[in-house]
């Protein structure tokens, strides 16, 4: 599963040879059958990775756009959104919520915590909420919300709100957990656990987003999921797809789909709490519990006295591994694991004896000083 690559942050995710290889197909005409047939079998086996029969969109965007997509559809200037935040990217969502002039309520856990759902069981009885943000692996902390207990929380209120789901790091690795009447969109991008290349947002819109999204008055043209949707189902994007990355994601669902959905779920578990359990051998600690661990990033404290950057160079130095820093509080107190995707046991191996390698190496110049 691996060739060496050694870009362990979490997203871009290194590239099979089979998707470098469809990413250098020829043009082809997007009013034809052959690309008709292409998104086809894109958004087809978009649906069997993640488990659900809603509509699958693909725009072009990273994911970023996606989650300005998924807000543009369904929320308009006034309307309530209740946001639940375990980190940066949590907040980036409710930022873009209020970007549409939403008012926005924060629900937040503690850096290394999921979201309890009590509270948001609380909030949900006491206020009408038109949508609820949740974050499903938050990439800066390594946490797996539990998505199925936020949903069961929102049964708490009288109207439930639309779930608006971040997958973007979780999904193509992870099971969403959700049955499709209990999410509305869950977004997801192709540079993570996909192994394609950054550029494809993919969202999985239930019938209640559309329907909302038919009357939802903030203005969007190219995230319309209407739009997208009413092309879609005459095999075509409403504007000009990126046929590279889609060839490239379709390879890449090639091999996911060769290795089985669950196998894959089964490997993003297997190494993922292989790596939890090294880095711990070599004295580290991990941000997040075993119980709400992300299968797909993990984020570890690094040792008293060293900073990021002296790290991370060592690393890349003598072992040609890239790893990414903390974000926002975290910043210089964790570095942080992308794994998932193409990425196999031995890679974990490597990884783990880089880092001892590395650890020793300043232990050694330390104890030197
Ligand atoms: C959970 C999560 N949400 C959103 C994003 C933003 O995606 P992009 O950088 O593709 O816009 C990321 C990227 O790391 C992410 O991990």
């Amino acid at each position: 599963m691996s060739d060496g690559q050694q870009l362990r942050i979490p997203g871009p995710t290194p590239l099979p040879p089979e998707v470098v290889a469809a990413l250098s197909k020829p043009m082809i005409n997007h009013r034809s059958q052959e690309f008709r047939q292409l998104l086809a079998s894109v958004s087809e086996r978009l649906q069997r990775v993640i488990g659900t029969a809603n509509d699958v969109i693909v725009l072009t965007a990273s994911g970023t756009g996606g989650l300005e997509a998924a807000v543009a559809n369904t929320i308009e200037p006034g309307d309530a959104v209740l946001s639940l935040c375990s980190g940066y990217f949590g907040e980036r969502f409710a930022q873009i919520a209020e970007r549409f002039g939403a008012k926005v309520a924060y629900i937040r856990s503690e850096p290394g915590q999921p979201i309890d759902p009590a509270p948001v069981a609380e909030a949900a009885k006491k206020q009408r909420f038109t949508a609820v943000l949740a974050t499903h692996s938050e990439t800066s902390t390594g946490v797996l919300n539990d998505l199925p207990a936020i949903s069961q929380a929102l049964h708490a209120a009288p109207e439930r709100p639309l779930l608006l789901v971040d997958g973007v790091s979780s999904l193509g690795a992870a099971p969403l957990g959700l049955a499709d009447e209990e999410y509305d969109i869950a977004i997801t991008a192709s540079q993570k656990a996909w192994m394609a290349p950054p550029g494809l947002a993919m969202l999985a819109v239930s019938e209640r987003a559309f329907k909302r999204a038919e009357v939802c008055r903030s203005p969007r043209l190219y995230f319309d999921v209407v739009a997208a949707r009413k092309s879609a189902s005459r095999g075509e994007t409403p504007w000009t797809p990126a046929e590279t990355l889609l060839y490239g994601l379709d390879a890449a669902l090639d091999l996911i789909l060769l290795e089985g959905v669950a196998d894959v779920f089964a490997r993003h578990r297997r190494l993922s709490a292989r790596l939890r359990q090294g880095l711990r051998d070599l004295g580290l600690s991990v941000l997040s519990a075993e119980a709400w661990a992300s299968p797909t990033v993990t984020a570890a404290f690094l040792p008293a006295g060293l900073a990021y950057a002296q790290f991370q160079a060592h690393l890349e130095a003598a072992y040609g591994i890239q790893l990414a820093g903390g974000q926002g509080a975290l910043k210089d107190k964790v570095f942080r694991i992308g794994h998932m995707g193409y990425i196999a046991d031995e890679d974990i191996e490597y990884l783990l004896q880089s880092i001892a390698g590395t650890l020793q190496h300043f232990a050694i110049s330390r104890g030197g000083n």
